[in-house]
């Protein structure tokens, strides 16, 4: 849980798997928040430094799950409250309003007309529309006494209400999402002009939080850090560096599905330059042994996070006082894997170093992270002075090659990865395209095709390439190349690697797929 002593917005989490994007709108506003699981608000005790409350969208329907009532406790606080999507509808049925399943479903973009005023939607309208993203069946039938209607769509006759007296406001789409053009204005509407709330939050807080926060929950014990070399295990290794001094190991594991030269490069950087004390293990062998003939994807995830589980335990044997094992977990791993505060969300795969674990371990887990984006966490590595190339890396997973590599693993096709993977990069780079794009990689996909090379057939494999851009990893677009580019490298990972006849691009976004293939 965050400072007592701030000011903070309090989110009621119905399991919306947006609930990390109002935190993350409302930081980037320079306010402080918390999130809590509408299940735990009877334990609500102090409330003198919340100013608001928001009540987040979930995958509950009140039409169908009647018996759903607002908890009494966020009434009784007598804040403001915005409800977002169910937040809404439960918002308005608390105060005799009539919720109903719509006829046609609402589900991405809408245009939503002004009907009122009211402060949370001021600027809000561009000639008195706005551009909104959608995603429910029911809907507000009947607006509750006391409230009005502020705007409408075509499918929601009540798509914001507001009751400005009680400070209570509705909203039926999503405001957190980058796909509401002036969502961001509507939440700093009402927390700023609504609310009343001091800004006073920004990166150095967070860092100074995360310190003070870690160091209480560590003591006198000590922690191993799981580091592989990617940007979130880097920024934390520094930042309990910071917290703990040397109580803190870092473990790097070779799973033999790193990147081509990988294993010297970390080395080199966390040992020789930032001086971290960091033990390498090398279980190549044993990663690609336990991965043979796997070809489930989440198998192989829960075998990879197993085996980490296991390699850490060992050496924890070996050393005196460990209680912990830090991740770099961050929030859009949580919500693929899991809910974070036990809302129920649907899962999407299970992240190594989440839904991977096994249920009993002997070490505590440290995940001081976990509520933070992928850029939130760039932006903290730069607060801790961590050298630019480790900030800037394209995220890589923790079960590395192995899921990049669809189907049975053995070594001949991390090898033909590994390069194909170390030309693709090495060529962005050369081409000034690296930091343009999120994340990109090579894969090799599991079946082999008919090519030919020299007057001669050939049978090999195909090498996908992807590259995506995206602002938090929970949505992305691909990258769009020159046609010269790609006839480039696709002549290059063809010249250079024998086991390649055909390379693909793959041009879906997320969703609907994902950016790892498995
Ligand atoms: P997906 O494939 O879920 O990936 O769209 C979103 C981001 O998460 C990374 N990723 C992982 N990172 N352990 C990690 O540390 C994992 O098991 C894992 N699976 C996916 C992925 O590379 C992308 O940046």
């Amino acid at each position: 849980m965050g400072p007592k002593e701030i000011e903070k917005i309090l989110i009621v989490d119905f399991g919306s798997q947006f609930t990390q994007l109002v935190a993350r709108k409302i930081r980037e506003l320079g306010v402080y928040s918390e999130i809590v699981n509408s299940k735990k608000l009877s334990k609500l005790k102090d409330y003198k430094t919340i100013k608001g409350i928001i009540l987040s969208g979930g995958p509950l329907t009140i039409t169908t799950n009647k018996g759903i009532k607002l908890n009494e406790i966020i009434i009784k606080t007598k804040l403001p409250v915005l409800g977002i999507c169910y937040g809404h509808q439960i918002l308005a049925k608390r105060f005799g309003g009539k919720i109903k399943i719509s006829k046609k479903r609402e589900f991405g973009r809408a245009i939503i007309s002004k009907k009122n005023n009211c402060l949370i939607t001021k600027n809000f309208f561009n000639k008195n529309s706005s551009i909104v993203w959608m995603s429910h069946q029911d809907i507000v039938d009947k607006v509750p006494k006391g409230f009005k209607t502020i705007a409408y769509s075509d499918n929601s006759k009540h798509a914001i209400i507001a009751n400005e007296k009680l400070k209570y406001y509705g909203v039926q789409f999503h405001p957190e999402v980058t796909h509401t053009v002036k969502g961001k204005l509507l939440i700093k509407n009402f927390i700023f002009k609504v609310c009343k709330i001091k800004k006073i939050w920004h990166t150095s807080k967070q860092k100074e939080f995360l310190i003070k926060n870690i160091r209480s929950n560590v003591g006198n014990n000590r922690v191993i850090c799981a580091l592989s070399g990617g940007v979130d295990s880097s920024v934390l290794s520094i930042l309990l560096k910071k917290a703990i001094g040397n109580k803190l190991i870092c473990i790097f594991v070779n799973t033999g599905f790193l990147r081509k030269n990988e294993e010297n490069e970390i080395i080199k950087t966390f040992k020789k330059k930032l001086k971290l004390n960091l033990i390498y293990v090398n279980a190549s062998k044993i990663f690609i042994k336990k991965l043979q003939n796997i070809t489930e994807p989440e198998k192989k995830r829960k075998i990879i996070g197993h085996l980490f589980i296991k390699i850490f335990e060992k050496q924890m044997k070996k050393m005196k006082n460990i209680k912990f094992l830090a991740q770099g977990t961050l929030y859009p791993d949580l919500i693929e894997s899991k809910s974070v505060t036990g809302s129920p969300t649907s899962k999407i795969k299970s992240h190594h170093n989440v839904g991977g674990l096994p249920k009993k371990m002997k070490l505590k887990l440290l995940e001081p992270l976990k509520f933070l984006f992928k850029d939130e966490v760039r932006r903290l590595g730069l607060k801790l002075s961590l050298p630019k190339e480790i900030i800037g890396r394209h995220p890589f997973p923790g079960p590395g090659l192995a899921i990049r590599i669809p189907g049975n693993i053995n070594s001949h096709k991390i090898q033909i990865v590994k390069e194909a993977d170390f030309i693709f990069i090495n060529e962005l780079k050369k081409h000034n395209l690296y930091n343009k794009i999120w994340q990109a990689y090579a894969a090799l996909l599991p079946v082999k095709t008919v090519g030919v090379m020299g007057d001669g057939r050939t049978y090999e494999y195909i090498c996908l390439l992807r590259a995506i851009t995206s602002e938090d990893g929970m949505t992305a677009d691909f990258y769009f190349f020159k046609k010269s580019f790609l006839q480039m490298i696709s002549n290059k990972i063809i010249n250079s690697i024998t086991g390649i006849n055909r390379v693909v691009f793959d041009i879906t976004s997320k969703p609907p797929s994902t950016i790892e293939l498995e």
